[in-house]
């Protein structure tokens, strides 16, 4: 299965999939990466590995049906067909959802519906989960639908929070936790080993 990656920043998880990919681990294609932030690490991640990458955003498009329409198009050209966000910070199109549903996966870092929803990214989560004490956090690895942080949950893994933990702290265990297992869950979706049934998951990302 061909797959498009998109990401706004560092890349980590991309790179993960790439890692995979050379290792022989995952299965999956990556055919292109699609980034909104020209000058984001990502894309050098992406020449490295020879992966096409494309810089769409939706600051071009004078209206969201063209940027639609240019996101369509590039990945119909490149026959994908699952989007992996890795770190995308634009909201995507909702016609871009209907067109992809159930194939688009996102990751979240922390375990929702906990900390979740706008304005819950990046550090703000893990702030939010020291500020509350909680014990645990973790990943959500879930598909896209027209709500933020929401839709069928792929796979859920947790991290232990420790009473003298930075939010910095959290955030590197929690990144960790992302990178041992992102990539399994896109491998077992390419792998059709994931299917939802009446908005729930079916199979396991092992
Ligand atoms: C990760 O923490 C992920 O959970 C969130 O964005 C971050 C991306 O990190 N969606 P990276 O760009 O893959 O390093």
């Amino acid at each position: 299965m061909k797959i498009a990656v998109f990401a706004s920043g560092g890349g980590s998880n991309f790179q993960q999939l790439i890692d995979r990919k050379a290792s022989g681990e995952l299965s999956a294609e990556i055919a292109l990466l699609v980034g909104n932030n020209s000058k984001a690490t990502c894309f050098e991640r992406a020449r490295n590995a020879n992966i096409p990458a494309l810089h769409i955003s939706p600051a071009h498009f004078e209206t969201e049906d063209e940027y639609l329409e240019k996101l369509l198009s590039a990945l119909q050209n490149a026959k994908v067909e699952l989007i992996v966000l890795a770190g995308y910070m634009r909201k995507l199109p909702d016609g871009l959802i209907t067109a992809f549903r159930n194939r688009i996966v996102n990751i979240h870092p922390a375990l929702l519906p906990a900390f979740g929803g706008q304005g819950m990214y990046g550090m703000n989560v893990h702030k939010a989960v020291k500020e509350f004490g909680a014990k645990i956090t973790g990943i959500t690895i879930h598909f896209v639908d027209e709500e933020y942080d929401h839709g069928a949950i792929v796979a859920q893994c947790s991290v232990p929070v420790y009473s003298e933990d930075s939010a910095e702290d959290i955030a590197t265990r929690v990144l960790k936790c992302e990178h041992a297992n992102y990539w399994r869950a896109v491998d077992a979706i390419s792998r059709g080993s994931i299917t939802v049934e009446d908005g729930v998951v079916r199979g396991s990302i092992d």
